[in-house]
C-alpha cells in the first residue's frame, strides 16, 4: 500500500481530481489532506469526499514538530503540495528526503518563487507576451519552486488569451497530468 499526504490552502481542485483518480486504486491510500487555512474549501471537499481533512496554524508547522511528527503517523510514501500556500520547513524536508512533490502553474524557473501563485501567475505570463506557458510538477526543498523538476507541460498561448483563459487551460492540464506523474512516481500504475 503506498500512502499519500496532500498539502492544500484553498479550493483543493486538485485534491479532489488526485483523489477521485485514486479511488479504485488499491493499492493507494489518501492518508489525508492538511491545509494551513481554517476556512480552506479543501475541508468542505474532503468532509464530502469523505477523507481526513486537518488544519493546523503556524505554530505548529513553525515552531514546533506538531505537523511532522502527524505525518510521520502517517508513514507517507509522498506528500503532494497541490496548490500549498507556506514554504515548507526544514524539518519536512530533511525527514522526508525526496518525499515531496508540488505543482506550480507555470514553466519554472520562469513565474515562480515567493508571490507567485494563482492569478498573480496567469497575468504575468499575459503582460509579458509569451506565447508558451504550462505546468511544472518538481521535487520540493526549502526554497519556494526550486527543487529537482520531474516534468514539465506546455502550451501555447495566443494573444487573445486572457490570464482567466489562459488559467482554465493550466487547470485542466494539471487535472491531467499531476495523477499520473504521482503514480509514476509511486510505481502504482
Ligand atoms: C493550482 O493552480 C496549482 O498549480 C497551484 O495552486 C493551484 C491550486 O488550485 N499550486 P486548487 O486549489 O487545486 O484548485
Amino acid at each position: 500500500m503506498k500512502n499519500i499526504v496532500l498539502f492544500a490552502s484553498g479550493s483543493g481542485s486538485n485534491v479532489e481530481n488526485i483523489v477521485q483518480y485514486f479511488h479504485e486504486n488499491s493499492e493507494v491510500n489518501i492518508s489525508a489532506v492538511l491545509t494551513n487555512k481554517a476556512q480552506a474549501k479543501v475541508l468542505d471537499r474532503c468532509n464530502r469526499l469523505n477523507i481526513n481533512g486537518l488544519y493546523f496554524n503556524r505554530n505548529s508547522f513553525y515552531k514546533t514538530d506538531c505537523v511532522l511528527n502527524i505525518l510521520k503517523t502517517f508513514k507517507p510514501d509522498l506528500i503532494v503540495l497541490a496548490g500549498f500556500l507556506w514554504k515548507v520547513p526544514e524539518n519536512l524536508i530533511a525527514n522526508f528526503p525526496n518525499k515531496i512533490v508540488n505543482i506550480h502553474p507555470a514553466l519554472l524557473p520562469k513565474y515562480g518563487g515567493k508571490g507567485m501563485y494563482g492569478d498573480n501567475v496567469h497575468k504575468a505570463v499575459r503582460a509579458n507576451n509569451e506565447t508558451e506557458t504550462g505546468i511544472t510538477i518538481h521535487y520540493v526543498n526549502e526554497n519556494y519552486d526550486e527543487g529537482a523538476i520531474i516534468r514539465q507541460v506546455k502550451t501555447s498561448v495566443s494573444e487573445d488569451d486572457t490570464p482567466e483563459t489562459i488559467a482554465h487551460k493550466v487547470h485542466q492540464m494539471e487535472y491531467e497530468y499531476f495523477p499520473k506523474v504521482i503514480a509514476q512516481i509511486l510505481e502504482v500504475e
